[in-house]
């Protein structure tokens, strides 16, 4: 399965957690036969080749397959103000570029035009939260090279932080490491401003492999950081907000990629509620972010839902007004 050597493996064992990473290769293995995981989701229509198939035949029959892949380069820039309470003073105005699903070996122009838009914006962190492959099996070095040709790309001083999602293979972090992104296995990091900080921590797939560590990607957090969580989807919202996160960013759902008028998911993949399955939420004191995704899985095309580049910038609260976000 793997073309990693055991010495990887342990040093990224101990990284993630012996727990988790034996759960995420147990997985791994069973893969190609596997259609139920261990995590928050039941049933993973993502790894239905014949359901994928049926859509993309039901799309070329109608006439709409043409109209479906030109969408999936429509890039839409999501601007998304977030108001913290307790961010500190040097992270007012901070801006993060969120990506998503990109599926980068699914892209009909090789990643071209996210590339060129990415290129075009501002920002002074990106993060990742998972699924850079589009198949959930299979090789991964289209994907990786893929990923290596948009980390290129990516420029902000405060780095790159990534998360596994479901269609990622732990034998890919390697490789977006050596492109310039920090992958956060149950792990966490300190971003530093002007002698302020902010917490980020990121979690693995809580979705299919169930191979996520709160706890563990919490840990050493000083007290009273604001602490932005990085989740591949929504289904630890409770948790986190129990634990005291104050942003939780992630995608997974592609906000549902096929979509009737008024962008009404038809599936959305997720188990939680479908507020949460798109765009803003709020969850207790907790804001959350749900990316609808820059690239596309199962069939490359999108319908009323337009594949997504994120700009979050964190806002400090006034006290004189209530906390929340919005686009
Ligand atoms: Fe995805």
């Amino acid at each position: 399965m793997s073309s990693l050597s055991q010495n990887i493996f342990l040093e990224l064992a101990v990284r993630m957690g012996q727990e988790s990473i034996s759960r995420r290769l147990i997985l791994q293995i069973d893969h190609s036969a596997t259609l139920y995981g261990k995590g928050y989701g039941h049933v993973h229509l993502e790894n239905l080749e014949s359901f994928t198939r049926f859509v993309g035949t039901v799309l070329k029959l109608s006439g709409m397959a043409e109209r479906g892949k030109n969408n999936s380069l429509a890039f839409r820039t999501e601007e998304h103000a977030i108001t913290l309470p307790e961010l500190p003073d040097a992270f007012d105005g901070f801006k993060i570029l969120h990506l998503s699903d990109i599926h980068i070996d699914g892209f009909i122009d090789n990643g071209v035009a996210l590339i060129s838009l990415v290129k075009s914006l501002k920002y002074d962190l990106c993060v990742l939260t998972g699924d850079y492959r589009f198949l959930t099996h299979n090789t991964y070095e289209d994907c990786s090279l893929g990923m290596e040709l948009l980390l290129e790309n990516i420029h902000c001083p405060h780095g790159i932080y990534a998360i596994l999602g479901n269609h990622d293979f732990i034998e890919q972090v390697p490789s977006l490491e050596k492109a310039g992104a920090q992958v956060l296995l149950n792990e966490n990091a300190l971003i530093e401003k002007e002698g302020e900080q902010l917490f980020i921590a990121g979690v693995d797939d809580p979705h299919f492999y169930g191979s996520h560590d709160l706890e563990r990607a919490l840990q050493s957090r000083p007290d009273k950081t604001t602490t932005i969580l990085l989740s591949h989807s929504p289904e630890l919202f409770a948790e986190a907000a129990k634990s005291e996160v104050d942003l939780y960013l992630c995608g997974h759902t592609h906000g549902g990629q096929i979509c009737l008028p008024g962008e009404v998911p038809l599936i959305t993949h997720a188990a939680c509620p479908r507020s949460m399955t798109a765009g803003h939420w709020e969850y207790n004191q907790m804001i959350g972010y749900t990316s609808r995704g820059a690239g596309c899985s199962g069939v490359t095309a999108r319908f009323n839902c337009p594949p997504e580049v994120t700009i979050h910038t964190l806002r400090k609260a006034n006290p004189e007004h209530s906390t929340g976000g919005g686009a």
